[in-house]
Formats: C-alpha cells, structure tokens, sequence
C-alpha cells in the first residue's frame, strides 16, 4: 500500500487523474473502474481537461462504476447514472456502450448482479479501480459487517451513509435506502487501484484504512491485502496516521 499525502484535494485529484491517464495511454482497450461523490469530481474535470487539451482518446475504453442507487431513476440528479453523464461521459469521446453502471431500476436485481461480474470479466477485468471511502470506512456501498468477499449485490445504506449523501437528494427523506453496489471481493480483483480522501470527516476511516487490523467493521481495511493500491490522502485526511514520516520517505522512492 503506497500512501500518498499531498497538500490538498485538487493536487490529490491531478495526480489520481495522471495515473488513470497514463494507463489510457499505456493500453488500448483499458478497463476503468469508476467511482462517484464529491472527492473524485476534481479529478474527472482533470480527465475532461486532459481530453480536451492533450488529446487523452477515451474511443476504446470501457468504464465499470462501483455503484448505483435502487430505484432512483436515471433522469434523477442524485443517481449515479445522471453523475457519471453530467460529470465525465458527455464530455469525453467514451462511446456510451463501453460505460457501464449497475442497474438500480431493474425487476431482477440477482440477475443484474451477475450479468454485471460477467461483463466485467468478459472485458478482462478491471484495470485500475478509483475508488473514495465512506466515513464509516465503505467502499463502493460495502457498509461495515459486510462480507469482505462479498459480490455484486443489493446492498442496505447506514444511516451515516444517507446523511451524508443528503446533498445529492434535497432532504434525507428523499435519500434511497438501498444500492446495488460492486462487492468488496469484486473490488479486489482490479489490478491497480487508487483510492482518494480529502479532509477531516474522513480521518477515522483513512486511519483504519492503512493503520487499523483488517476488518469487516471498516471495509476498505481489506485494501491492505492487494499487492497494488495507492492511497491519496491530504495532510488533513492523515492527521490521525502515525507513520507519515515514513509514507513521505517510501514515496519519494515510488515510481508512479
Ligand atoms: C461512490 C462510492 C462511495 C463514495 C464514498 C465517499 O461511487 O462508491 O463509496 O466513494 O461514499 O463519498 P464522497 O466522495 O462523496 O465523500
């Protein structure tokens, strides 16, 4: 686990970007797992820029996002269909076909589940994998107790989870209860992947993130078992870590 820490989110997000970027550039047909919420925007107004100025070409790539809402239309500005459209695909010359985010509108939520693990790995799994962290420590919508080798699934939203995702909706009441979500062990098998947290609401779970003994009670623990993740962080998300002298020192040798 690399664990990055820069000075703020806008630098954390030119980073995560040039990371992604590259391996656009590196691979032709490069399988990008995407996230949504208010860390990574930054970082795909950084892919539109890139797209826009340096010919970053996004003709064959495929996206898989970790998440959606159940049933929240995708007209709604809180569902991550609108998100993922209003913020990255209709800006970039991604062909609509190759992105793909979980269907929370579907009758048959199993079989969505495992048509959407089969198109994953059909496409040969996912190359690199973006992901932000809850402030109870969830990944994609993997909520504390979940199984650490769990699928794609329909999954429960905590309390913490709907209010803190309010914005998104107008009024907590209006804040889904559920969400078909990329299961943590689905999440694991990307090759790369980097994960971003900016500010004080997500000190505790950066801590357990990279510090705390892997557990179902924080999800994105389980990170500390995948031989590729990088973790960007801003010197305020760190704040609780206890070796930051020593993530500087190891990233000033790391190669990105
Ligand atoms: C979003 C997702 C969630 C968010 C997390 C942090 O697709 O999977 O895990 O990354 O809830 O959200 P923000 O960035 O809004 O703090």
């Amino acid at each position: 686990m690399d664990v990055i820490i820069v000075n703020d989110n806008i630098e954390g997000c030119k980073l995560g970007a040039k990371i992604i970027a590259d391996i656009v550039r590196r691979k032709n047909n490069a399988v990008l797992g995407l996230a949504t919420g208010k860390t990574p925007i930054p970082l795909y107004d950084e892919l539109v820029r890139l797209h826009n100025n340096e010919s970053l070409d996004f003709s064959n790539v495929t996206s898989f996002n970790l998440d959606e809402y159940y049933k929240v239309p995708f007209t709604n500005e809180g569902s991550y269909h609108y998100f993922m459209n209003h913020h990255l695909f209709s800006k970039i010359n991604i062909k609509k076909e190759n992105t793909h985010v979980p269907n929370g509108m579907v009758d048959d939520v199993e079989r969505e589940c495992i048509e959407y693990e089969e198109s994953i790995k059909k496409h040969g799994g996912i190359d690199i994998q973006l992901l932000g962290i809850g402030r109870d420590g969830h990944i994609g919508f993997n909520e504390p107790s979940c199984s650490l080798a769990s699928r794609t699934r329909l999954e429960a939203l905590m309390e913490d989870t709907r209010e803190a995702n309010i914005s998104d909706f107008g009024k907590l009441e209006l804040v889904p209860y559920y969400a078909i979500t990329m299961g943590v062990g689905t999440i694991m098998e990307a090759k790369e992947i980097v994960l971003l947290a900016f500010g004080e609401s997500k000190q505790d779970a950066v801590k357990g993130l990279v510090e705390g003994a892997i557990s179902s009670m924080c999800p994105a623990s389980i990170l500390q078992m995948h031989p590729n993740v990088k973790i960007i962080i801003d010197n305020v998300a760190a704040k609780k870590l206890t070796k930051v002298d020593f993530y500087k020192a190891k990233f000033k040798i790391t190669r990105l």
